[in-house]
Parts: C-alpha cells; structure tokens; sequence
C-alpha cells in the first residue's frame, strides 16, 4: 500500500470531516482489510471496443484491488480513456464483461454510476463553466437528493435541508481540496489547474468507492502536481477510495500507484507493480523510451 510519507514528506492529512466518515462506516464501508475473496472492487474480462475500422480496445482484462491506486498507462490512442469510458457507460463494448462489486453488466448504465458507488472526472473538463465552483461541486451529489439539481441552484426546491446538507459537504470538500477561496468564482474563470482540482472536488463529494480519473494533472505545473498527488492519495488513503488512474506522467505514476497496467494499440502489454513495470522490455519499447526522451527534453 502506499505511503503518503513516501512521496509527500508528511503525514496524511484528514482530508474529509469525520461525519462523512462516520457516515461511510455506518453504510459499511470497508474499514478493514479484506479477505481474498472480497478483494476486487472492479474487473473488466475480455473487453472489445472498435470505432469503424479502429481497435480501440482489444480483449482487455483488468482487475482491481479494493483500496489500490490502479494506473493506467500507455502512449496517445493506446485506448485509456475508451477504458474509462466502458467502465462509466459512456462507451459500450462489442464484447466482455464489466464487474463492480457483486453486479456483472455487458454494458454499464451510467445513469446508476453514481449508486454502483462510482464518479469520475473527464479528460478534457466538463464543468458547469457558468455556474459558481461550489454548485459546480453541489452537482456531484445531485443523486443523492430527491429535488432536482437545477431546482436547487434555481432555489425553487421545498427541500432545504437538503440543499443545505448537499452545500456544507461541498464547502468542506473545498475546504480539503484548498479551494474555499474561489467557492463563489465561475467555474469557467478560473486557471486550469485550479478547473480540475474543482472536478476531482466534485466526484470526491459523492463519496465514491471507485475513483476514475483520466489524466488528473495533465497540463499541470510541477507544484500543482504534486498537490493533486497528495489529494488523490489522501482520498485512497483516508476512505480506503479504489483509485483508477490514468496520467502520462511516468514520474507520478510510478510513486502513487500499487499496480500499473499498460496499454499499446488496444492491448495490454503487461500488468504489475511499478518495480516490474520499469523493468519490462517491451514497455520500455513501447512507452517508456519515448517518456523518457520526454523526461530529458522537459517535456514531462
Ligand atoms: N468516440 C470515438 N470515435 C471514434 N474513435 C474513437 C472514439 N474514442 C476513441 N477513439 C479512438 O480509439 C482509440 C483509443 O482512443 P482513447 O481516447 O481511448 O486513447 P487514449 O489512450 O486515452 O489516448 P490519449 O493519451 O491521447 O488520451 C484512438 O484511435 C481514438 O482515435
Ligand atoms: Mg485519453
């Protein structure tokens, strides 16, 4: 398991208020660690995907852990986010399974995501832009309540208590995330490191037990990095949060996450802890070569 001392130099930080906490034991969420038998959180078994006459995603099998940081990683194309996208319903596969926890599903319906315990944040953000940060993050939990989101924001809804529960959790979430400054901001106004910080923000309220997050620090600064990295081992670490992750960048990857697959073309070309995947040859031919010129050119 990872330790949070390893890549940050300091201890974990409670990043969510201890009622959410209580909340998440009292709904019976894996405190403990878990026998062998109930170990997989979420497994793909020989997922197809073709777009025409492209391969996206060719036979792929993947399992993962309750309570790991699963990587994903592979060059552009290789079929990540489609990945992604099959896990949240977004795509459908030609063929193969999708397990989450005990449901086994040929197609994921994504309007349930959020109560299979679910969220995700997207590669390209898809935030709310006109609407403030904070109903930004009030939308991550829109599921949970019975009024209708845009009744909430439109205060049209009988139901204040839930508004009022619904925005004290996002405020505490901006309050971890370090965000509470811009809570009244327009999502859209704000630099983009900051927009993903505020969608890992909004699928972190929902409370999930699975985490998708495809490319979480891509075109972020070196520090901003460093503060996602914390963020996202404080979510795996303090709510025993499974995390999926995809980021191209190898220095990140190889310090955050338990075990990495990777992907080339639509295949997996190998699967296992970081140690091995550093040591694989074909990895290396295939992806960690180009990284690394990327590393030595400052591109990373
Ligand atoms: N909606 C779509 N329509 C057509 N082709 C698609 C679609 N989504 C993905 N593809 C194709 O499937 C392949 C895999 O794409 P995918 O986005 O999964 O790759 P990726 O590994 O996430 O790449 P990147 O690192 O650039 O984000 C690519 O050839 C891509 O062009
Ligand atoms: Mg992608």
């Amino acid at each position: 398991m990872n330790s949070m001392n390893r890549v940050l130099g300091g201890p974990a930080t409670a990043y969510f208020p201890a009622d959410i906490a209580a909340e998440r034991q009292g709904l019976g969420e894996p405190v403990k660690p878990l026998s062998a038998a109930q170990d997989t959180a979420l497994g793909l078994d020989g997922i197809s995907l073709s777009f025409g006459g492209v391969v996206a995603l060719d036979n792929i099998d993947l399992a993962v852990r309750r309570g790991e940081i699963r990587a994903i990683i592979g060059p552009n194309g290789a079929g990540k986010s489609s990945l992604i996208n099959i896990i949240s319903g977004v795509y459908r596969p030609d063929r193969g399974r999708i397990t989450i926890g005990a449901d086994r599903f040929t197609s994921v319906p994504t309007q349930k995501l959020a109560r299979l315990g679910i969220a995700r944040t997207f590669q390209n953000l898809a935030l709310f832009k006109g609407l403030s940060v904070i109903d930004n993050v009030i939308s991550g939990r829109a599921y949970k309540v019975r009024s209708t989101f845009l009744a909430q924001v439109l205060g049209l809804s009988g139901s204040r208590r839930e508004e009022a529960d619904a925005r004290g959790r996002a405020a505490r979430i901006l309050e971890f995330l370090n965000l509470n400054h811009v809570s009244n901001r327009l999502a859209g106004t704000l630099p983009y490191g900051l927009q993903k910080r505020v969608e890992l923000a909004r699928a972190l309220v929902a409370e999930p037990a699975i985490l998708l997050l495809d490319e979480p620090m891509a075109g972020m600064t070196a520090s901003e990095k460093a503060e996602m990295a914390e963020f996202i081992l404080a979510a795996n670490r303090e709510y025993n949060t499974t995390i999926v992750l995809i980021e191209h960048d190898i220095g990140v990857v190889m310090e955050l996450s338990d075990r990495i697959a990777v992907l080339d073309y639509g295949r997996k070309i190998a699967d296992g802890t970081p140690e091995e995947i550093r040591a694989d040859q074909g990895v290396i031919d295939a992806y960690l070569g180009v990284a690394a010129e990327n590393i030595d050119g400052g591109g990373i």
